[in-house]
């Protein structure tokens, strides 16, 4: 595909919902609050809204700039910028991290489909909370149950990806972010009356600054990357379909503050329920699985409000999973120039041996780890916490330092016609802010020096 025959997004609601439908999912709903909980709470949502603020956006905003300049598939755009051997090739670690993600996203987005299975058989309603938690741990760690719904998924995502970009991906998220976001409300304001919502808000809010290590800095950096869907090329993708008139700044600013809020929004669903409940904050993964029954059980109609959370769940995944796979599928297509469906095919089944041993590797191949972790322990951490984060790195310094001030400003303002008083300081962020941080808190967690 040249890149004049790309298809744009028809709509400015479209763009947004798209970006959004990319960046808001299981990061959000599962990955917050367990990374919250195992990291002291409120210290670490604080540095999570720093990074998000200082790294997240502008970084957001340059891979959208980058995206939209180039006008192709995430690996080629640094190519067409540069001819520069290393920087040519920071595409490939971004279609790596795409790739490694679908290995254990599609097996968590697969656990909210046996949740809604079990909201209809009314499994997820009756049971103490010790029940709730034994009932996740043998689900996961089952052989063939959590393999069948994460297969399905994958299926799913496969055959929205040959739908085609605009159909598949625009309607499928600008009708369900909204409903998703309206649901979390009530929600929160069911947990804002739980016994336990005191202790919980106090939890998640008031940072406990001798929690703070190097740990639960590199964790919440992580987490914003993540959740932003930053750093994989997800958003360079993204924004080569975008049009020309689309205004970068304020599209990024609206994405961060959406993907943020659901954040906080799930937060304040989770934590009072925690200690409501007797639920240890820092179980990791588990965590959120094993509270929101609780929840769910203690509501007029439990099991149907369970299942709709569960299938917005489940469709706040999806749009997750079709950014990643569309970030692969867009380069295997236009790098090896087959066709959509072939490419589509060949990244499916990739991603289909990762997630069969992701998922296996919690429960009967449990014993194989790689520096003390598991296969799906393994393929979080790599990504969200090392090379999310180098992505991003990367792409702010090519940004900042190889491609010409006046290229990325005109981008950035459609050729002027934009005012944007912040571009100044975005160009300083990109060169000078980023790279140090995320280099300082490497080199922090590595133990070589202590702030
Ligand atoms: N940001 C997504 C979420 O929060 C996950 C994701 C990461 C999607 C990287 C695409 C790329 O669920």
């Amino acid at each position: 595909m040249n890149s004049d025959s790309r298809t744009t997004f028809k709509s400015k609601i479209g763009i947004i919902m798209a970006a959004v439908g990319s960046a808001v999912g299981l990061g959000n709903i599962w990955r917050f609050p367990y990374e919250a909980g195992q990291n002291g709470g409120g210290a670490f949502l604080l540095i999570y809204l720093l990074c998000v603020l200082v790294m997240g956006i502008p970084t957001l905003l340059a891979e959208m700039t980058l995206g939209r300049m180039a006008k192709t598939n995430s690996v080629e755009a640094f190519r067409r910028v540069s001819k520069h051997p290393v920087f040519s090739r920071i595409g490939y670690l971004g279609v790596l991290s795409c790739l490694l993600i679908l290995g254990f996203y599609t097996v968590v987005a697969g656990w909210t489909f046996q949740y809604m299975w079990e909201s209809v058989s009314g499994d997820i309603v009756g049971g103490t909370t010790e029940q709730f938690a034994q009932s996740f741990v043998d689900f996961s760690t089952s052989p063939f149950q959590p393999l069948f719904w994460t297969l399905l998924m994958l299926v799913f995502t496969h055959l929205i990806i040959i739908g085609g970009v605009q159909k598949g991906i625009e309607r499928a998220s600008k009708l369900m972010m909204p409903l998703l976001f309206v649901l979390l409300v009530v929600l929160c304001v069911n947990s804002l009356m739980l016994d336990g919502a005191r202790e919980g808000l106090l939890f998640l809010f008031k940072p406990d600054f001798s929690a703070i290590d190097s740990g639960v800095v590199l964790s919440a950096m992580g987490q914003a990357f993540f959740s932003l869907s930053l750093g994989a090329g997800v958003m360079i993708t993204y924004a080569s379909y975008f049009e020309k008139e689309v205004n970068m700044p304020r599209t990024a600013t609206t994405v961060a503050l959406l993907d943020t809020s659901v954040a906080l929004l799930a937060g304040i669903v989770i934590f009072p329920a925690v200690f409501t409940f007797g639920i240890q904050p820092t179980q990791g993964p588990n965590l959120v699985f094993v509270t929101l029954p609780n929840i769910f059980a203690q509501l007029p109609w439990g099991s149907v409000w369970s299942f709709i959370f569960f299938l917005l769940l489940a469709l706040a995944s999806i749009t997750s999973l079709i950014s990643l796979h569309q970030v692969v599928t867009a380069y295997v297509e236009e790098e090896f120039r087959v066709s959509n469906r072939k490419a589509a095919l060949i990244v499916t089944c990739a991603a289909g041996v990762l997630t069969v041993f992701a998922s296996l590797s919690l429960g009967v191949l449990n014993d194989l780890r790689v520096g003390g972790m598991c296969l799906f322990d393994l393929l979080d951490f790599v990504t969200a916490k090392i090379m999310m984060p180098v992505g991003s790195l990367l792409l702010c310094v090519f940004m900042g330092w190889r491609l010409e001030k006046s290229a990325l400003l005109n981008e950035l303002t459609n050729y002027g016609t934009l005012r944007w008083r912040w571009a100044k300081v975005f160009v300083v962020v990109l060169k000078y802010v980023v790279p140090i941080l995320v280099t300082l808190i490497f080199v922090n967690e590595l133990g070589v020096f202590k702030f």
